[in-house]
Order: structure tokens, then sequence, then C-alpha cells
């Protein structure tokens, strides 16, 4: 996809992956974006690069904008290889750029690339002056990096917010109003549920180092540019950091080695339906963990059963825990249930996992060889 003039003097000049399915085991059935932005003033500045296969990509599109060898500036706002991966090729190209980033942000791409590039250390309130534009960093440690940060752009009241608010989203669009409200909000919830959703506390403090600040447009590092959903996305990020949630929705996650556990689902189900609940139920044979994950953020109810394998829980059941519990969705009701042969155990040591995520817990359902 080619550079995307996105304001005056500032382009989307990234790269879209409509291929990748596996994103540091979150499943991205939608593939992604990597976006970098380029900004023309005295001193020319890129926002973020690209992963590295996709270092062609950026070089062309800057190219179509201006000489590569012209950027003075590179704001690295995260280390991740998926935003620092083609510093290598643009540096090489321009190798009197200064590079901007946090002091955890110098040690990771001083760690991942071993090179002695021209350093800029900034930190909270520090600013980066091009010219006509001024940029004020915001340090956002655990968002979801210890190096992470984000640039406002005071004078066009852009936030250029590295992973926060993104989405894993490929398409030929660039802003949210030409997909609209629901799609966009929709994968902004996965990718929040499956990336963000352990660091809330940091996700409201970043949020109070926003207060104040008018925001026209969202520059994310994935998906969709914000405009028309800018309110919506910061009352939802709101929500999820809170952990608040819905108390007429529950979420089912099983497997089953005959039947009769999944049988006990669906009867759970029913009986949520019965009381007005809203209920989803998921076969973790045919839906992948990280899709779950996004079903869940704002499900009151968590109920996980799992049949009884060699005396343990089914294996599928084992890594959606392990990965539901890694992410730590708080305020929550659990529920363990499954069928059995002769142990059993598998229901108490779902039971106990649900219980170590600190959830509130309801008594575990056990039956034996239900048909
Ligand atoms: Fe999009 Fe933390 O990398």
């Amino acid at each position: 996809m080619a550079a995307v003039k996105i304001s005056d003097n500032i382009y989307w000049v990234g790269a879209v992956d409509f291929e990748i399915r596996e994103f540091h085991g979150y499943e991205t059935p939608h593939g992604t974006t990597y976006n970098a932005y380029l900004i023309l003033d005295e001193k020319i500045t890129l926002i973020d690069t690209v992963k590295s296969s996709f270092s062609d990509v950026l070089l062309k599109n800057i190219s179509e904008i201006i000489d590569p060898s012209k950027i003075d500036y590179v704001i690295s706002n995260h280390v991740e290889p998926d935003h620092s991966g083609s510093l290598m090729e643009i540096l090489a190209i321009a190798p009197n750029a200064s590079l901007y980033t946090t002091p955890l942000g110098e040690k990771g791409l001083r760690a991942y690339y071993h090179q002695d590039w021209n350093f800029k250390i900034v930190k909270t309130n520090d600013t980066i002056n091009t010219g006509q534009y001024t940029f004020e960093v915001i340090q956002t440690p655990m968002v979801h990096w210890p190096d992470n940060m984000m640039v406002y752009l005071k004078e066009k009241e852009m936030l250029f917010s590295n992973d926060a608010f993104g989405q894993h989203y490929a398409s030929n669009e660039r802003h949210d109003y030409e997909v609209g409200e629901s799609l966009v909000l929709e994968r902004a919830k996965d990718y929040y549920a499956n990336i963000v959703l352990p660091y809330g506390a940091q996700v409201l403090k970043a949020f109070k180092d926003l207060d104040g600040k008018n925001l026209s447009l969202i520059c994310p590092s994935h998906g969709l540019v914000l405009k028309t959903t800018i309110n919506t996305i910061l009352a939802k990020y709101s929500d999820w950091a809170n952990n608040k949630v819905n108390d007429n929705e529950a979420v089912i996650v099983y497997d089953t080695m005959w039947g009769a556990t999944k049988g006990m689902a669906h009867e759970i189900a029913k009986d949520f339906e019965s009381k007005g609940i809203h209920t989803q139920v998921y076969y973790l044979k045919e839906t992948h963990i990280s899709e779950v994950m996004g079903a869940l953020m704002e499900a009151k109810y968590i109920c996980v059963g799992s049949s009884t394998l060699n005396k343990q829980m089914l294996p599928n059941v084992a890594a959606f825990l392990t990965y539901m519990k890694g992410l730590a969705p708080k305020n929550r009701t659990g529920l363990a249930f499954g069928s059995y042969g002769w142990g059993g155990e598998s229901i108490k040591y779902v039971n106990e996992t649900l219980e170590s995520c600190k959830f509130e817990m309801m008594d575990p359902i056990k039956k034996i060889y239900m048909t």
C-alpha cells in the first residue's frame, strides 16, 4: 500500500501485513499493519518503523515523499521488532539522524541491534522540536513493555500512541471512519484482551498523563488511525482498564473427550439463558484461545470445563487457563465443570486455577459418565 497523507505535512508510510496469522501467541485472523509516520518539518522526522520483512515497503513509501537520506530525526516509541525492525535500514541510509527513545528504549535497541546510533534519551515532559512542530513525550511503561512511550504533536493535537489503541486489522483503509465504529471496536477489544489487559493500572496512569490534552487524531502503531471513534475508544479503554464487566454476560469454554463435558457446557448455557444472561459457548478444539479472550473481555461469568485425561485436565484447557491467567482478567465469577470416568481430577485443577486468578467461585459441577 502506498503512503497516505493523514494531515498537512504528515504521512502514514507503514506496511499492511494481510497474511500474518500468529503474533507472539495471539492469533490474528484479520492480519495487521505496522504503522510508521513521516512528518515534514525543518527536521524531517520518522515515527517508528516496520517489521524487518517490510523494510522495502517502508523505504518505498518514504521515497514517494522525500529522499530517505534526508531524515533528521527518528522517534522510536517502542523497541519490539514490529516497530524497530527496519531501524537498521533507515539509519544506514540516514546515519546522522538522531534517534529519540526512552532510557529503556536505548537499552533494548542496543541489545537488539548492537549499534552505536545517535541516541537522544527522552522522558515524560521532555519535548522534541522539529521546527514548527513540538512533540511532547509521554512515557507509558508497561503499556505494554517497560520502554514504551507516546508522543503528542501539540500544534495538531495528534497522539502517536504506539501499541495503545491499536487493532490487528489489515486493510486498504487507513481511517476509522472508512470502516465503521463497530469493526474498529471489535478489533480494538480483541487487541486489548490479548495484549494490554494485564496492564490496566498502567493504562489509567497514561490516561492521567493525557488529561487536558485535546485529541483530534490518534495514530496507533497497528490498524486504523482514529478520528471519529476517539471518544468511544477512550471510554472503552477506561472500562477495560477498570475491569468493568457485564453482569448479564457469561462465557463457557470447554474441551471434551466423548461429548459428556460438551453436554454439560450446553446445560449450563441453558441455565444462564433461563436467567436472562447472554451466554457464549466455545469448544477449544475449534476456537483459538485468543478469540476466547476477546469474547470474555466484558463477561462477568467465566465457566471452564474439562474431561479428565490421565488424572489431568485436557491439554487445550490447560493452555487456555495458562494464557488467561497471564492476561489476568479481574472482577469475575468462575465455575469449573467436567465429566469423568473414575478419577475426576480435572475439575479440581480447573477450579484451583480459576481460584488462583482471584475469581469469586461457584461450586464446581462434576458428573460421572454423563451422556
Ligand atoms: Fe506492536 Fe509491542 O509491539
